[in-house]
C-alpha cells in the first residue's frame, strides 16, 4: 500500500475510535538511533521524576504516577536523535487527514521503574488544553505477558482495551477525551510519550 493510503487509513481508524495502535512503526535505523539515545541519557541520570500539575509533594506524585522523564529539545538534539523527521510527518499527516492545525510537539523519553504505574487520567486538563493527540512509542524487548505495564484505554462507550508495550508499537489517542491509565510493571518500562499541539497563533500583532 503506499504511503499516503497507510497514513489515511490510520487517521480514519483515530478518528473513529479515538486511539489508533501501529507495530512496526519505526525503520529498523531510527529505532536503534533512539534506543542508543534512550541509553546514553540513562547512562549520564539525565531522566528526573515526573510531576504532576501544580504539587510537589512526591508522596502524592507517587500515588499517581512512578516515571522518570527527559524532555526532547528539536534544535538541541536534531543531530542526535533522528526521531525528530518522523514527529514532524506524523503532525503533517494528522494535520492532512484529521483536519487539525496542529503547530508544535512536545516529548520526551519516559522510564517506569519496576512497580511503578500512571494512575487513570487524561492529558489535557485544565490550563493546558493545547495537547491535542499523545502519542507514545514503546522500546521494550522481549516483552512478555506477566511483565505488566500495559497502557490500559477507556474509549468512551466502548470496552476498555489493554496494549502492551512491545517495542516499536506505537499508540495515537486523543488528549482531550480518552482516559487512561499505565498498570503497574515489573520490569523497567521504556518509552517515548509526547504529544501535538494547537497553538493558537495571537490575534493581534503589535508592530513597533
Ligand atoms: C502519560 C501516559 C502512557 C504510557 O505519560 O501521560 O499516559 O503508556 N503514558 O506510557
Ligand atoms: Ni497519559
Amino acid at each position: 500500500m503506499e504511503e499516503q493510503n497507510i497514513w489515511e487509513n490510520r487517521m480514519d481508524t483515530l478518528s473513529q475510535f479515538d486511539y489508533v495502535v501501529m507495530d512496526n512503526f519505526l525503520s529498523f535505523e531510527v529505532l536503534s538511533n533512539l534506543k542508543s539515545y534512550f541509553s546514553q541519557k540513562e547512562n549520564q541520570d539525565k531522566l528526573d521524576k515526573a510531576a504532576i500539575g501544580a504539587t510537589g509533594d512526591s508522596k502524592v506524585i507517587n500515588e499517581i504516577r512512578g516515571d522518570y522523564t527527559y524532555w526532547l529539545d528539536k534544535s538541541r538534539d536534531e543531530q542526535d536523535l533522528w526521531l525528530f523527521e518522523v514527529l514532524d510527518e506524523v503532525k503533517s499527516m494528522i494535520n492532512r487527514f484529521c483536519f487539525l492545525s496542529l503547530s508544535d510537539y512536545e516529548f520526551h523519553l519516559a522510564l517506569y521503574p519496576e512497580g511503578s504505574f500512571y494512575k487513570k487520567h487524561l492529558d489535557q486538563f485544565k490550563g493546558r488544553n493545547n495537547r491535542m493527540i499523545s502519542m507514545i512509542i514503546y522500546l521494550n524487548e522481549n516483552w512478555h505477558n506477566g511483565d505488566g505495564g500495559e497502557l490500559k484505554i477507556y474509549p468512551e462507550g466502548k470496552e476498555e482495551n489493554i496494549i502492551a508495550p512491545l517495542e516499536n508499537r506505537c499508540i495515537l489517542f486523543r488528549s482531550d477525551v480518552l482516559y487512561h491509565e499505565v498498570l503497574p510493571t515489573n520490569k523497567p518500562r521504556k518509552s517515548v510519550t509526547g504529544w501535538m499541539l494547537y497553538q493558537p497563533s495571537p490575534l493581534i500583532t503589535v508592530s513597533p
